[in-house]
């Protein structure tokens, strides 16, 4: 798994491209995975949601575009340079977000009491976490009985998809990365902790290992990505 201090260096290096590079990396498609899960996350209809690994805040918007108003939306990274993107889109788009805030945290210690929240998300960030285990763990602690985590994470794709996808992953998205951020190293490592991540079937039982249970897997884009829902 990833050095903490590693990964937040390197988010930090990337912040102001990010975006750009998302978009451009995934054709777009990125948006439409962020919308899946946030259509799922409306239908548990919770009044306290946490983006854990928020980033630069594009699924703590979409939650506050899909949620109701009334609907408390943190999102939380430990990469300050993230967070001042987060920041800075918040303050252009005005008030439609006022009920999205941004805080500093750990996922591997995070810092709000037990029961804390009905609903967490972490999208393309689980991966990032230096002990999977004890980050699922704290996500489990802050939610409230009955509560539901969202994890959207890249996977690993059908077998026969498997070569055109790692030959883009491995080889050109981080010469194209690398153009457009001039950090190639930091989406060479994209590819590499996509390929080392779990398939569907064994995330679900990391899941399961941290103490949810009724874990329901949404696979989709020939299984790039997953879309994992579970209970406390
Ligand atoms: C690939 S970005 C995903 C950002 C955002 N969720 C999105 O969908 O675009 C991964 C994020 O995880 C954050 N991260 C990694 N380890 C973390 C930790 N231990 N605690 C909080 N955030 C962490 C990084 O700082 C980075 O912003």
């Amino acid at each position: 798994m990833p050095d903490s201090t590693a990964v937040n260096t390197m988010f930090g290096r990337i912040a102001k491209r990010y975006d750009l590079a998302n978009r451009l990396l995934s054709g777009g498609i990125d948006l439409w995975w962020r919308r899946t899960l946030v259509r799922s996350v409306r239908r548990a209809i919770p009044r306290d949601v946490l983006d854990l690994a928020t980033g630069s805040g594009d699924v703590a918007f979409a939650l506050g575009r899909g949620l109701p108003r009334q609907t408390r939306i943190t999102g939380m990274d430990f990469c300050q340079p993230m967070l001042d993107e987060a920041c800075l889109k918040q303050t252009a788009a005005g008030h439609p977000f006022d009920n999205v805030i941004f805080r500093l945290g750990d996922g591997l210690a995070l810092p709000d009491p037990v029961a804390s929240y009905d609903a967490v998300t972490i999208a393309f960030g689980l991966r990032n976490m230096a002990d999977r285990h004890l980050s699922l763990t704290e996500m489990h602690r802050v939610l409230r009985p009955g509560g539901k985590l969202f994890v959207l994470e890249f996977s690993q794709p059908r077998r026969w998809f498997r070569p055109l996808y790692y030959f883009y992953l491995l080889r050109l998205s981080p010469w194209l990365a690398g153009l457009i951020t001039g950090e190639r190293p930091a989406y060479e490592y994209l590819g590499q902790s996509i390929g080392q991540f779990p398939g569907a079937a064994a995330l679900a039982q990391e899941i399961c290992a941290a103490g949810f249970s009724q874990v329901c897997v949404t696979r989709m884009t020939f299984g790039i990505v997953a879309l994992h829902e579970a209970r406390k």
